[in-house]
């Protein structure tokens, strides 16, 4: 039954984000002069096959992949550098080693270990690049460098942005990072690109607006030596993408948000029983159970909250999993915790769902509670799911028991609530509000029959569930899975990495490149819903047997990739941000928590480079000295170790960032820019 494991998540990066308060367009500065370029020679060799003119020191052409001359320097350098990302992350696992039937659930956050990441292995590294870079061998460093902010915003906050919109200007200001890089790059570039580069192909500056991660053919050297292939050029294999006529149900992700007792166990643990997931004998035991507790009105939370403490303290503290089938979908239920301690677990679980049910307490003085914009979940939790790319929601107006199923009471909250989620950027033709009761199971999987709902004529919760748009997967792209848990059983030598995959598909054999180790591994079997399962595709939450890999370079907050498309790794970052209503100041220098898919890093603003206006996204000021609430802004942040990410216009899930300090989350975002990338 439910699992207590911090994956099964997705959110859809294909919905569309176009609302007004939340639109990331994005585009070069032209106000601003390009820096002056130091011009450095280096020679290149031209690829037989394409053209492209590559640097001397790559031994098979970076766009094409077709070999040029002996290794020579290459595989030196390949080896020290996977040597020393290797070496920075080993350090960090915090994974607990289990066996396969005690698995226990691994800590999703890596600053948790982020710390054991000792002075002494920066040290080595640092000295390491800087050989490196001296010795002027292997792809650029810093590729993405930029000495300055060049973001404008052409339309208004976080509204849609897709990648024919981004047009980032990149600089490269060092010296030894320009020396490094390749006259002429235009690689990983989208379908849009070529338009976006237009006629200026020939400046550096444009050249470099293309760059990405993939050119860096020292990451995958074990698999690929030297190659990088546009996402444009990826071809999926047959098997990858699902046939027509396999007839199995849709994955649905289904986030169960809301404030601290709302009842989110309790409708999900309900639901689960009403559908034959939970036994009449296991529910007697939950009751039985939780009456000898004096927890006799948590019977059905139980089912979802498992362990002891959860049990006890009567709230749920991690993201439990489990699932059912309705008419239409095969649903991912993820039960969030509501309490604002566990708001970072909360995140964890819900970063990836493809829908969500917001579960609101009509009780008289609780709904209230859970509006009130410093210690009320439910405006966060709503703002944070949409942020998450979420755009279709069920308000589930929970305990109606307890106001006699008022109509004007379930009123009052679709006004006063329905306002600040179109505030959020929730339309209102994505939202449906159910009026229901968990406890006395009222219109959950069918018509109400408590005469006190005879003015409710709308569709109960399980047929609600069903009018969701199915969510798009990202089938044709290469892999990407964030992992959020590690499972590891050292008796048979085996880890497994779990997480909702992204884009892409696995299954046993595959070659998957594990970041941030930069190590190659082979799939050894999947596993879904507990069961194994031969193929895992975009928008499977699955567990991956990982073969010809140390488990301590497998770690939560990492990601599976492609090995011919890694993923970037980088801590200092470019963002747009948005500081949410009612949330303390960010000033320059001020520390922040900053949350990327499952990783979780300590940050410090760097800069603060424009403010913007929130509505229309134009510049309203250049280098404020803070951001107030509601208001927008692009910052520089560094954080205190790397993380894997991607900019937002290139991966959406691991693009998208929240800031959080003191127990809150003070703005939502989104990477603009990667502004340097670690080796
Ligand atoms: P957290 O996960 O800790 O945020 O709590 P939760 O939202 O999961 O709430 P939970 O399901 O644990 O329920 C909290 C309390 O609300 C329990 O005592 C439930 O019995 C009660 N409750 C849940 N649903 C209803 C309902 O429909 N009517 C009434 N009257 N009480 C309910
Ligand atoms: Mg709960």
């Amino acid at each position: 039954m439910p699992r207590k494991v911090n994956y099964g998540l997705d959110y859809d990066d294909d919905y569309d984000d176009n609302y007004d308060e939340y639109d990331y367009g994005y585009e070069v500065n032209e106000n601003e002069t390009p820096p002056q370029k130091e011009t450095i020679k280096h020679s290149v060799w031209r690829c037989s096959i394409c053209t492209y003119d590559n640097d001397e020191t790559m031994s098979s052409c970076d766009i094409c992949g077709v070999l040029h001359g002996p290794l020579l320097n290459n595989s030196i350098y390949d080896k020290k550098r996977t040597a020393n990302i290797f070496d920075l992350k080993s350090s960090r696992v915090s994974s607990t080693v289990v066996g396969r039937d005690e698995a226990v659930k691994v800590s999703s956050m890596r600053s948790d270990s982020s710390n054991q990441s000792t002075e002494k292995g920066k040290h080595n590294r640092l000295d390491e690049i800087n050989i490196l870079k001296n010795i002027e061998v292997g792809p650029p460093a810093g590729s993405r460098t930029s000495d300055n902010c060049s973001a404008s915003v052409q339309e208004g906050w976080l509204g849609h942005v897709d990648e024919s919109s981004v047009a980032v200007n990149l600089r490269s200001s060092g010296k030894s990072s320009l020396s490094l890089m390749p006259k002429e790059r235009n690689v990983m570039v989208d379908d849009s690109s070529s338009s976006r580069n237009g006629g200026e192909a020939n400046s550096l500056t444009s050249n470099l607006e293309n760059i990405s991660f993939a050119a860096k053919s020292g990451h995958s050297n074990d698999a690929n030596p030297g190659r990088a292939i546009s996402r444009a050029q990826y071809k999926p294999e047959k098997w990858m993408l699902p046939e027509k006529a396999e007839q199995s149900l849709t994955q649905l992700n289904l986030a169960i948000v809301g404030h601290v007792d709302s009842g989110k166990s309790t409708l999900s643990g309900r639901l689960l029983h009403l559908l034959g997931r939970i036994s009449q004998k296991e529910m007697h035991k939950y009751e039985k159970e939780a009456k000898l507790q004096g927890k006799g009105s948590f019977a059905y939370a139980w089912a979802l909250d498992e362990s002891a403490e959860e049990r006890e303290r009567g709230i749920t503290m991690t993201v439990a999993v489990a699932y059912f089938d309705s008419k239409r979908y095969h649903v991912v239920v993820l039960d969030s915790p509501g309490h604002k301690d566990f708001v970072p677990n909360m995140i964890t679980g819900a970063t990836q769902a493809d829908a969500s049910i917001l579960v609101i307490d009509a009780s008289i003085g609780s709904f209230e509670a859970g509006m009130d914009g410093t210690k009320g979940q439910t405006r966060e939790h709503a703002q944070l799911i949409r942020s998450f790319g979420v755009d279709q929601l069920i308000v589930a107006v929970n305990k109606m028991d307890a106001v006699d199923y008022s109509k004007e009471r379930f009123d009052l909250i679709i006004s006063q609530l329905g306002a600040f989620l179109r505030s959020c950027g929730f339309k209102d033709s994505s939202v449906s509000w159910i009026p229901l009761s968990a406890v006395e199971n009222q219109n959950l999987v069918s018509a109400p029959s408590d005469f006190r709902l005879f003015w409710y004529l709308g569709p109960n919760l399980l047929d609600a569930i069903d009018s969701f748009q199915p969510p798009t997967r990202e089938f044709s792209k290469p892999l990407i899975m964030p992992i959020c848990d590690v499972i590891k059983s050292p008796s048979q030598g085996q880890v497994s990495a779990c997480g909702k995959l992204e884009a892409g598909a696995v299954r046993s054999g595959s070659k998957v490149l594990v970041m941030p180790s930069a190590t190659i591994a082979t799939v050894r079997s999947l596993e879904r819903d507990s069961e194994a399962c031969p193929i895992g595709r975009a928008g499977d939450n699955i567990a991956v047997s990982l073969n010809g890999i140390d488990g301590n370079h497998v770690m939560a907050g990492g990601v599976l990739c492609h090995p011919d498309f890694p993923i970037a790794f980088a801590k200092h970052l470019e963002l747009k941000v948005l500081v949410l209503d009612g949330a303390t100041p960010i000033l320059i220098g001020s520390q922040l928590e900053f949350h990327i898919h499952h990783a979780k890093e300590a940050a410090r603003v760097a800069r603060i480079s424009l403010l913007l206006d929130s509505k229309t996204g134009k510049v309203v000021k250049k280098a404020p000295r803070c951001i107030l609430a509601k208001q927008s802004a692009v910052v520089e942040v560094i954080l205190q170790e790397a993380v894997c990410v991607e900019e937002f216009s290139k991966c959406k899930v691991l693009g998208r960032v929240f800031l959080r300090t003191l127990g809150r989350t003070v703005a939502v975002g989104i990477v603009t820019r990667i502004v340097e990338e670690q080796q």
